[in-house]
């Protein structure tokens, strides 16, 4: 008898001994029959068993914990599409709630019922709009000053998130970035005057860098853009990408001026999903007033059974998301984001202090601003180690923490460095499994004889280029 003759194809089969379970699974074409739920379910599941588990994924600045109820509330809304705002008013209802609190959050000067902002699916989108807005409103005073507007740019520090670059290529913006160096590790405000011109269309600093964790200086660049301003007569403003700040300053920094309480600021984005403390994806942008969004952002679409207007990339998103944002507002308000940031705040300090003082490592920055830090190799340490922080990277993979390791922008691109992002979900103890993973990781590798691959990749590297990274 052949043994396939004992698989049994119906309601009875066991998933584990279903044909399908020692068959490769789908991967190039559209299977041609069905495959029972419980099956495929299984199939789909076990795909991702391998994975880090999402709350060891040190590398993510996503929400990776969220409290039973706002879990509860977007698996009950999984169904909703947000755009039907007909069909479903109070969503939209409460993402224009949203919008007023976060606009409120950042000190909007706006006055009405509703503040000027959009939803986004992450901050991606809601930086594309912020710089969309601001494109178009320098090609209209351009066109009313008779000047040719065919030649726009865009100013920001060379620790920009990928979305700026996508930003610049797709609606072809010419992007000045300002190099971080180990003298300025975050933006050089001079050096952003000296680079402005009369095509510039705004400025982006950034509040928590992607690939530091410092904040830029956006009060002394909103000083330095004044004096340029009123000199040149120019209106080149500020975007700010708050992708993780928008949610940590006015918690753990509410005295620091960085946002619409400057001149200069007319719009901010941030992430709902990072610091906001909701799952992926939800990213929010706020106009300082409506004179900033320009009439031809927003869409009117009326086969939806009445006349909506949208501002955004996409046209349909989930509304999941924006329940979970109302939800943790109502239920957080500012003492639990404070207190949740707060908590973050000093695990990734406690994380910090224990990093730094291993002989083998250096902190790249003294103090933290952001619950996120990033690490070195201590230079003279280096010198002689037959181990890289990749090394470590992948002896970490296997205890299943996720702590990335990267070299850092173009001009200090010599530099490797490693990064933990903190998060709601990360506790002491953890801190604590994490720290003495990464002890006996260094142990077994400091007994190395010989070099690993990345060791003497880098050493071949040095002997090309030259040692160039001082600290
Ligand atoms: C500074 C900054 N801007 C923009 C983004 C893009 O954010 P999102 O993943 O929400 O689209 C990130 C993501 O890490 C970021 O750190």
């Amino acid at each position: 008898m052949n043994r396939d003759d004992n698989i049994r194809k119906d309601a009875e089969t066991d998933v584990f001994s279903s044909l399908e379970m020692r068959e490769p699974a789908p991967a190039e074409f559209l299977p041609k029959h069905k495959t029972p739920a419980e099956i495929a379910y299984q199939m789909v599941k076990d795909e991702t068993f391998p994975q880090t588990q999402p709350r060891l994924n040190l590398a993510t600045f996503v929400t990776t914990y969220m409290d039973d109820y706002g879990t509860r509330l977007m698996n009950e809304a999984v169904g909703i599409n947000y755009i039907d705002e007909t069909e479903y008013p109070r969503v939209a209802v409460m993402c224009g709630r949203c919008i007023n609190m976060v606009a409120n959050m950042w000190h909007s000067p706006e006055k009405g019922e509703w503040k000027t902002g959009a939803v986004g699916i992450g901050s991606s989108e809601a930086c594309m709009l912020g710089g969309v807005a601001a494109w178009l409103r320098w090609r209209e005073r351009r066109k009313a000053a008779g000047k040719p507007y065919d030649k726009p740019n865009l100013i920001m520090s060379s620790a920009y998130q990928v979305v700026w670059e996508k930003f610049c290529q797709l609606w072809q913006i010419e992007m000045r970035t300002i190099p971080i160096t180990h003298k300025h590790p975050t933006l050089n405000i001079e050096e952003v005057i000296e680079t402005c011109d009369e095509n510039t269309i705004c400025v982006v600093p950034i509040a928590g860098v992607t690939w530091t964790g410092m904040n830029d200086d956006i009060e002394a660049l909103n000083d330095a853009l004044e004096q340029y301003n009123r000199i040149t007569g120019y209106d080149i403003p500020i975007h700010v990408d708050a992708a993780s700040g928008g949610f940590i300053l006015p918690f753990l920094n509410p005295d620091k001026k960085w946002d619409f309480r400057l001149k200069w600021v007319l719009s901010i984005s941030t992430s709902g999903h990072k610091y906001g403390l909701v799952y992926p994806g939800l990213g929010w942008v706020v106009w300082r007033d409506k004179a900033y969004l320009p009439a031809e952002m927003s869409f009117s679409v009326n086969y939806l059974g009445a006349s909506i207007s949208q501002v955004g990339l996409n046209f349909s998103r989930p509304a999941a998301q924006i329940l979970a944002q109302y939800y943790n507002f109502i239920h957080l308000g500012e003492e639990g984001y404070r207190e949740i940031h707060s908590n973050s705040m000093a695990i990734a300090e406690y994380c910090h202090k224990a990093i730094g003082g291993m002989p083998c490592f250096r902190n790249y920055a003294d103090e933290l601003v952001n619950p996120l830090f990033i690490w070195y190799m201590q230079p003279e340490y280096e010198k002689k180690a037959m181990w890289t922080l990749y090394d470590l990277q992948d002896k970490l993979m296997q205890k299943g923490w996720m702590v990335p390791a990267y070299t850092m922008p173009k001009d200090i691109e010599d530099m490797v460095v490693m990064r933990i992002v903190v998060r709601q979900g990360m506790s002491r103890d953890m801190a604590d499994m994490l720290i003495n993973d990464i002890r006996d990781a260094v142990s077994e590798l400091e007994k190395l004889e010989y070099p690993t691959p990345t060791r003497t990749a880098a050493r071949k590297n040095e002997k090309t280029k030259g040692r160039v990274f001082t600290h």
